[in-house]
This record gives C-alpha cells, structure tokens and sequence, in this order.
C-alpha cells in the first residue's frame, strides 16, 4: 500500500476548512493507504500559543479525528511531539537545507508579516520540520493544499539531495492535489481561505461549535453586491456565493452544477438557510460522537500511546539510516 501522511496543527479548534479540505478526505483514503495522520502540535508552536489551550486542542483534536471517522485500527493517528524522531530528523535536515531555500517560502513571509513581534528561528525552519514528518516515514503521496504544495517541493528537493550524497535513504514524496472545490474561504473575506487562528471569529466554522452559533455567522457571510443578487458560481466575480454554495455541495454530497438551477429564483437568504442547515447536519453527528470521546481519557491515552509506538518503531528506522549515513557513532 502506498504511505500516505498529514496533518493539522492545533493552533486553535479544527475548522470546517480541515474538514473539508482535509479530514473527510483522510477518512476514504483508509483502506486503500497505509495511512499516517497527526496532529502536529510542534509545528503550532512556531506562533505562540497558550499552555493550556495548546493541550486542550490537541486532545479535542484528536477525539475530533476519530469523530469524523479516523479509525485508529486501520491508521496510525498519533500527536508529534510524542514521536520523538520528528524533532530528531528534522535537525539533521536543517543542516542540508539552504537559507536561500527557506528564504523563498512564500508562507514564512506572510506569517512573519502577521506575527511581526515573533519571527522565530522555528518559523523559519518549519519546512524542515515537515519534510522531517513525510521522510521518516518514506511517505509516497502527501495530501496538501495549494498553501503547502512550496513546502513539499522543497521536501522533495531535501531527499533528493540527501539520496545524491548518501545513497537511497528516503522516498521521494508526491504530492496528492485535491479535486476542486477544496477549499473553503473566510467567511467575511471570501478571498481568503478560512483559517482556525483567524482573529475574526466570524471568518470561519469551528467544528464544535454550536449549531445557533453556525447558523448565525453563515447568515451573516458576505455575499456579493452586484445588481441582481443571483446565485451561480464563479469564484472571481462571486467569491462569497461561490464559498457558500461549495460548502453546501460538500455537506449535501449534491454537484454544485446540480445545485445552482435549485436557486434560479432565490434569494441569498434562501441559500444561506439551505447552507447552515446541511452544515449543521453534517457536522451534530460528528460532534455526539465527539462528546463521547472526549469524556474518555483513558481511551484517548489508549490510542496515543499505541499509535506514537508504532509511529515511533517505523521512524527509527529511517533515523538510524540517517545517523548512519551522516557518520553518528551508533548508541552501543
Ligand atoms: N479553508 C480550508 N479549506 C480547505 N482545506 C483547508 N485546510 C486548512 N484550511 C482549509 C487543510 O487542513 C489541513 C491542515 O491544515 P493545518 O491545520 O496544518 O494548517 P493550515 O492549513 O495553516 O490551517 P489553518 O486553519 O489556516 O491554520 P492556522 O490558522 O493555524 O495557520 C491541510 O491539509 C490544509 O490544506
């Protein structure tokens, strides 16, 4: 089976945009992928986080994976910091990666643009620590955003460099681009994408929160003002609309080309009403599981021992090649 790995950080409660975008992705890929999912708390830390809210995300991260169907039995689905080999690798990769490579990220410059009093060497070196993440583990397909695609080229360039000077150590990654409509935007700025550490909490849909509070901020979504308010999709002319109407294809299952004739001669209200219900009904199931869930801590410590166990034996193979190769003493 084809290695498949990713991941959200906990930088704030998962969003409908991971969902989405992401999670219900991960969940089909199961049985067709050896499949690695994490919640990669070490990359959250590269913004400042609060202590207690880092832990409480991560642990509702996790109860929210398997809420949405993320099935420990068949995935290994383990939080970062408890495998330690990421932290490991990713030094060693540090030192084959160039500043120039880093320095062209487009994602460090605009992060070091919004958190202006905090640009840290972390921020910085953060493609390391994801190329770290796909290399041990020899991942062959790495799912990713059109955000992280400048990331994981530069993982491929990584490995392909390490494989030039020492032989065949890691797989080279590939990327797995999503189907359009991937992508759910802010709420109140539908040229964004919605984003969990957005500071405007109208912007985006957490997944736990309450369904009046859904429903409120969907009604509440900018839509476009052009003379006839029409329903149709077009993300350049109507991105606002178009966001809307993605979502409810996503939470319906239904085509947006099927969609858009059902709305011929509504109004914006009619859609917006139509969207927070089918959000609202995708999204109790999975919080009544999650409720569940994450009143059980035994359970949880259940499955992240077992799954950073296992994450860990897979990852200290590569490790160990690395070491190796680079000329570490082993451990006697
Ligand atoms: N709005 C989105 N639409 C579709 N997919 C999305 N993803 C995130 N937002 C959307 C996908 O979710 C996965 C995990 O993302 P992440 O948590 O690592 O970080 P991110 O992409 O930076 O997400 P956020 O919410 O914007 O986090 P913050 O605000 O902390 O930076 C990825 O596969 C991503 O594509």
């Amino acid at each position: 089976k084809s290695v498949v790995l990713s991941g959200c950080q906990p930088s704030g409660q998962l969003s409908l945009g991971n969902y989405i975008g992401a999670i219900r992705r991960w969940v089909d890929m199961q049985d067709s992928h050896d499949c690695l999912f994490m919640l990669v708390n070490l990359h959250a830390i590269t913004v400042r986080q609060d202590a207690q809210k880092l832990r409480d995300a991560t642990l509702d991260g996790l109860a929210l994976y398997l809420a949405c169907g993320l099935d420990p039995k068949r995935s290994t689905i383990f939080v970062q910091s408890q495998v330690p080999e990421h932290a490991q690798l990713a030094w060693v990769l540090n030192c084959y990666t160039q500043m120039g490579e880093l320095n062209r990220m487009t994602q460090f410059k605009d992060k070091s643009q919004r958190h202006a009093s905090n640009i840290n060497a972390g921020l910085f070196t953060y493609p390391t620590l994801m190329a770290a993440d796909i290399l041990l583990y020899q991942a062959n397909e790495v799912p990713v955003g059109d955000d992280q695609k400048q990331h994981l080229e530069l993982a491929r360039d990584i490995a392909y460099r390490f494989n030039t000077l020492y032989g065949d150590i890691f797989t080279t990654p590939e990327p797995m681009i999503p189907k359009v409509g991937a992508r759910i935007m802010s709420l109140q700025d539908p040229d964004k994408k919605m984003s969990k550490s957005d500071d405007n909490e109208n912007n985006y849909i957490a997944l736990l929160e309450d369904p009046k509070r859904i429903a409120k901020k969907i009604k509440r979504a900018v839509t476009d003002s052009d003379e006839q308010a029409r329903i149709y999709f077009d993300q350049k002319e109507k991105p606002g609309v178009s966001n809307l109407l993605s979502m409810l294809s996503c939470a319906t299952g239904q085509s947006i080309d099927s969609l858009v004739p059902q709305y011929e001669d509504k109004m914006y209200g009619h859609l917006k009403k139509d969207v927070a219900e089918a959000v609202v009904a995708m999204l109790e199931p999975i919080q009544q599981r999650f409720a569940q869930l994450r009143g059980d801590r035994d359970y949880l410590d259940q499955v992240m021992k077992a799954s950073a166990e296992a994450a860990s034996a897979r990852a200290a193979e590569t490790l160990s090649k690395v070491y190796e190769a680079v000329g570490f003493v082993a451990k006697p």
